[in-house]
């Protein structure tokens, strides 16, 4: 038994999330998730949304609210969302608490007191014509790396690597298309040159072990070519106070989002501990060298998890050519995996708010079941190469798959019960086929198990799905539903045993990608309906911890937890024998086939012909 840190990408709050946000973070860290408690063992998953940064501070404004009020308003949406999606985190918090603020600001002094916090005269860019600060990703130029002219002041999306805004060559102002004006300002950079050596053994290591996907580990490599000292403050006055002296009270001064957003990982983990009363429990996760993390995300954000989160890490414990100790945090573990995935567009193109090519989570769930998307994400979404999400597969997949495939067997399967006996029938002699199919659905949870371990989780459903095949065949070899008479119904009873077994064992397979159904399904057959544990919002309240350069009010805010470890949902990830004699009633439809109309109405919404008030 493994203490398993599931490091889940933080949403940012500038708006609500679409799904293909969800696709590449969301979804396949719960599959990943649920397989590991329920293969015993002990899971902590975390997350929660970035609400600091440019892209906030500038919806705030177009909306004429407070940053603040804008995150308090769309961490609340991205809170429901997930939830309903059944994501089963054991913390979703936010940056915004006191807490967070604490330990970000503890771990910068002691990156700085170890020496890898170096202070640079910059030139930060304002605009001209209002004299304020102009971000680095509103600014855009040619990227000097790999000559796309769209690049941003923070990042080149062409080709991946993180910029600064005087990299830029023949720089824009974004707003108003002003060539911006380069400031100097004092900054803090965090040291990766003398980070280097330290995070190259770390990677040496992760390569060894095989185990990273093959564009994760090698972008991750490339970026140890090119270590030059990276600016982890910024001008912008919505952020983190940088904690030390002639620096706290400087309002237009503030941490870097990137630098504090993947400090969540580490605060969410220790605010968790703190809340279930056991406050040093993060420890068991974060101390003890023989824990493991994975770290899921979309490939945008490789940059950040596999070198600038490990060289915070490693600066903060002293083990860069500086040297340094550890604080009291202590010796912290480096990622075990960043699990990335790839992009995944809507009908051919980029998803985009401002263009209309979204569909938020929101949409999607409002008309939806969230199987039916979870389900379309599983087996055809981004996970090792880039996959479009259009209305005509997603109506297929749902019908001919969800529905006909493992809708079908399970409404048969209880129908065919619930009319012949009223209650799960009394298993007789087994012949070769039933041995066969019975064998086959058990070997399953290896396969299955193994693949979704892997992070192969269109593979590890699409398995699933084929033994959900073998199980119909089994049927139509057999035909139950032609032994009518008194001689034949012990053998009816047998095969429809095999068949209520082989049902319950694939519930439980498909209980990770498909949790909601899996309750309904345990249901069909009998069962109380609490298979597969479900995640809640609880209301909390914010810690009254020490921050430096902020006073203020503590906020109350919802965050997502759960009971994960009962009553059936914990250890499980095995064949486990139905009880003869469980009463089966006659089921309703788990899914909803969806009319090939759907396709026309959302295609018609996209392009705008429907309005429905979805944010723009
Ligand atoms: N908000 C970022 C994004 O959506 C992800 C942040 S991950 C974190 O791309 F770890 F830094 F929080
Ligand atoms: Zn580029």
């Amino acid at each position: 038994m493994t203490k398993v840190l599931s490091a889940v990408a933080w949403p940012y709050a500038n708006g609500p999330r679409h799904i293909g946000h969800v696709a590449g973070f969301g979804v396949p860290s719960d599959v990943f998730s649920r397989y590991m408690r329920m293969s015993g063992h002990d899971v902590l998953m975390v997350s929660g949304t970035d609400e600091h940064g440019t892209p906030i501070l500038v919806a705030a404004d177009q909306a004429g609210v407070t940053p603040r009020e804008l995150a308090d308003v769309n961490n609340r949406i991205i809170v429901e969302d997930l939830v309903n999606l059944g994501l089963s985190y054991d913390l979703f918090t936010r940056t915004t608490t006191r807490h967070h603020y604490a330990v970000v600001q503890e771990l910068f002094r002691q990156v700085h007191a170890n020496g890898y916090m170096i202070e640079q005269t910059t030139y930060g860019a304002i605009s001209p014509s209002t004299g304020r600060t102009l971000p680095d990703r509103y600014i855009e130029g040619t990227c000097p790396i790999c000559g796309a002219t769209d690049a941003r002041g923070d990042q080149c999306d062409s080709c991946g690597n993180q910029l600064d805004p005087t990299d830029l060559i023949n720089p824009k102002s974004r707003i108003n298309g002003e060539t911006p004006k380069f400031v100097e300002s004092q900054h803090f950079f965090l040291d990766l040159p003398a980070l280097a050596d330290a995070l190259a053994g770390w990677l040496g290591e992760r390569e060894a072990d095989g185990s990273w996907r093959p564009n994760v580990i090698r972008f991750s490599q490339g970026l140890l070519k090119d270590m030059k000292p990276r600016a982890m403050t910024r001008d912008i006055d919505w952020g983190i106070p940088i904690p030390l002296d002639g620096w706290r009270d400087q309002p237009g001064k503030r941490l870097y989002v990137w630098f504090d957003a993947v400090i969540g990982y580490l605060s969410a983990s220790i605010e968790w501990a703190r809340r279930t009363g056991d406050p040093e429990r993060w420890r068991e996760w974060w101390n003890d060298p023989a824990a493991v993390s994975y770290y899921f995300q979309g490939k945008d954000n490789i940059t950040f998890h596999s070198q600038i989160w490990p060289a915070e890490l490693l600066g903060s414990m002293g083990r860069g050519d500086k040297g340094g100790t550890p604080g009291v945090f202590g010796e912290l573990n480096l990622p075990t995996e960043v699990v990335a995935s790839e992009f995944m567009t809507m009908e051919g193109k980029q998803f985009s708010s401002s263009r209309g090519v979204v569909i938020y989570v929101r949409d999607m769930l409002s008309r939806y079941q969230p199987d039916a998307l979870r389900y379309f994400i599983c087996a055809a979404g981004p996970e090792s190469s880039d996959s479009d999400f259009t209305w005509a597969e997603f109506v297929t997949r749902t019908n001919s798959e969800l529905v006909a495939g493992w809708g079908n067997l399970v409404n048969r399967t209880a129908t065919m019960i619930a009319k012949n006996f009223g209650e799960i029938p009394a298993c007789g002699p087994l012949e070769a086929g039933d041995e066969e199919v019975l064998t086959a659905v058990r070997g399953g949870f290896d396969v299955v198990g193994d693949l979704i371990g892997r992070h192969r989780q269109r593979a590890a459903i699409a398995e699933a799905m084929r033994l959900v095949g073998e199980v119909n065949a089994y049927i139509s070899r057999t035909e139950p539903f032609k032994l009518k008479s008194a001689d034949q119904r012990e053998r009816l009873g047998t095969i429809l045993h095999v068949v209520a077994q082989c049902v319950a064992d694939l519930n439980v397979m498909l209980s990770p990608f498909l949790p909601h159904s899996s309750n309904q399904v345990h249901r069909a057959l009998g069962g109380d309906g609490t298979l597969t544990p479900m995640p809640r919002i609880e209301e909390v309240t914010d810690f009254d911890d020490e921050v430096e350069g902020i006073d203020g009010q503590l906020h109350t805010y919802p965050i997502i937890t759960g009971d994960y470890t009962g009553p059936h949902g914990f250890r499980n990830w095995a064949s486990t024998p139905i009880v003869v004699g469980t009463p089966v009633a006659k089921p309703s439809p788990i899914f909803t086939k969806l009319d090939p109309s759907v396709v026309e109405e959302e295609t018609a919404r996209l392009r705008g012909d429907v309005t429905d008030g979805a944010p723009a």
